[in-house]
């Protein structure tokens, strides 16, 4: 018997990225093939890559560079670029290292398997990519970035009992800095049969946490006849479903956060009132630039509607960019009333970084030099750290739920190997992260942990029993 095919894949990117590549593994395990932890110990060897930042490519650009002695020594290794970068620059990847035997982009991944052989039997270059925003009818080109989710591979989760469950496909938002409307196509709900369908599936393999996916998820919608289905009506659906205990959905779009969905989280206990909805800018002027069509006002209704429905169990965390095309001091210090008007969970911060083929880098000169712009990025951390910690505080003697993820970055080999206990993480249903210790057997398992001590990002804590739980108040 022939020996199985080894698989190196390697991923960058956000969480669409990890579920493509989850999917590309299980389509290749179904052909006979093995992972393996390094690309000398494979014979395939696969980048799933990002274009929202240059940074992103650049490290793909990087590995690949890398690996160009490895495909010397061994030519019959198959060498794979898939993903936004593989969509937006096609066939340059071939220029650019020209030893890369297949290029795919996010929409035709289905196709890597059949790719894969054909390289390997007939040699030569292959792509296979979705049509361009303006490369035909919209049905068609829609059809083109359809993806094919159903296939799954446990193995490849973060944890067995959380998986990732895509809603939606591509964006219509068209926010001037951003590639993602060109990398992954126009924005398409997936039919609400398919996704319960897979939710269900996921159930069945013993997973307890889904979160949906989408560009902007909370836009979410399926027209069948005369009926829409929209973000709630799903997550009414899918809040049915045996076994599964907790249900997020990111990242949201802040025009859509609408009432009814507000509600839908509320009523529905097991949807997490976790909600990430990136306002990018503090100034009206910037925003208007990025066309990301609000206002700071329309956001600040948003979050009174939160406040309206959720109240205090309510997290809300962010997006921000600063140094965007000619955002002034005044402008970048809009940004820092708002993250300290708003006081977020935490915001995730970018640097400004032009991507070729957007409306911003087609119209708008990218002026902000690079030591402001990591001054200004700087500046703005700092801000959210002292808020989060802050936040934090409030834990501080509470007892809160926590599904347990697994050994913590910082847990000791030597503990965990002799059975005694080990630095643990998890989340609470708000997505806090917490460390306490424990044993391994708790992994899988939804506990209350008494919280002792914090910092910005890390609530830390120990496991209740019955005989410590005196005195705690439950938070989620
Ligand atoms: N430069 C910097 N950050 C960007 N993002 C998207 N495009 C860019 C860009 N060109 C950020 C936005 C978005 C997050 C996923 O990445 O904040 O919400
Ligand atoms: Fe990009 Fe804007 Fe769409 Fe988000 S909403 S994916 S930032 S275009």
């Amino acid at each position: 018997m022939k020996p199985p095919h080894r698989l190196y894949i390697e991923t960058v990117g956000c969480q669409m990225n990890m579920l493509d590549s989850e999917m590309v593994v299980a389509s290749l395990r179904q052909r006979g093939y093995e992972l393996a932890g390094s690309p000398e110990q494979a014979d395939t060897i696969l980048f799933n890559t990002c274009s929202v930042r240059e940074q992103a490519e650049n490290k793909t650009y990087s590995a690949l560079g890398r690996l160009k002695q490895e495909k010397r020594l061994h030519p019959e290794k198959i060498v794979g670029v898939m993903g936004c970068m593989a969509q937006k620059d096609q066939r340059l990847i071939f220029q650019k290292a020209p030893f890369v035997d297949l290029v795919v982009g996010p929409g035709q991944l289905q196709q890597i398997p059949d790719l894969i052989e054909k390289a390997r039997t007939e040699g030569g270059q292959h792509t296979a990519l979705s049509l361009g925003r303006r490369d035909g009818a919209v049905k068609d080109i829609k059809r083109s970035h359809e993806t094919f989710d159903p296939l799954r591979d446990p193995t490849m989760r973060p944890t067995p009992f959380q998986a990732f469950l895509r809603i939606q496909i591509g964006c219509d938002k068209f926010c001037t800095y951003c590639i993602v409307p060109m990398t992954r196509g126009p924005e398409q709900g997936r039919p609400p049969s398919q996704v319960v369908g897979e939710a269900k599936i996921l159930a069945e393999q013993g997973c307890k946490e889904i979160t949906l996916l989408g560009q902007t998820v909370n836009s979410y919608q399926y027209r069948d006849g005369q009926q829409t289905t929209r973000l709630a009506d799903l997550l009414a659906q899918l809040h049915e479903i045996d076994g599964i205990e907790r249900i997020k959905f990111v990242t949201n779009y802040p025009k859509d956060m609408t009432y009814d969905l507000l509600q839908a989280v509320r009523d529905l206990s097991k949807v997490s009132p976790y909600l990430h909805v990136p306002l990018q800018s503090g100034s009206d002027q910037v925003l208007k630039r990025m066309k990301r069509g609000y206002t700071v006002d329309d956001y600040r209704q948003m979050m009174a509607r939160i406040d309206e429905t959720l109240g205090e169990q309510a997290a809300i965390s962010s997006d921000f960019i600063v140094g965007f095309c000619g955002e002034t001091e005044e402008e970048f210090q809009a940004s820092v009333e708002l993250v300290k008007e708003c006081r977020f969970k935490n915001s995730f911060i970018f640097k400004y970084s032009e991507r070729p083929g957007t409306r911003a880098s087609d119209n708008l000169p990218d002026d902000i030099p690079f030591e402001v712009k990591k001054r200004r990025n700087n500046e703005l951390l700092a801000v959210q750290n002292q808020i989060s910690e802050e936040d934090n505080q409030a834990f501080l003697g509470r007892q809160v739920e926590v599904l347990v993820e697994g050994p913590s970055k910082k847990a000791d080999p030597a503990a965990e190997s002799n059975g005694g206990p080990i630095q643990l993480t998890g989340r609470t249903h708000c997505d806090r992260i917490v460390v306490f210790d424990g044993n391994e057997r708790l992994v899988g398992q939804t506990i209350p942990i008494g919280i002792y001590d914090v910092t910005a990002h890390t609530l830390l804590g120990a496991v209740v029993t019955h005989e410590s739980s005196g005195g705690l108040v439950s938070l989620a």
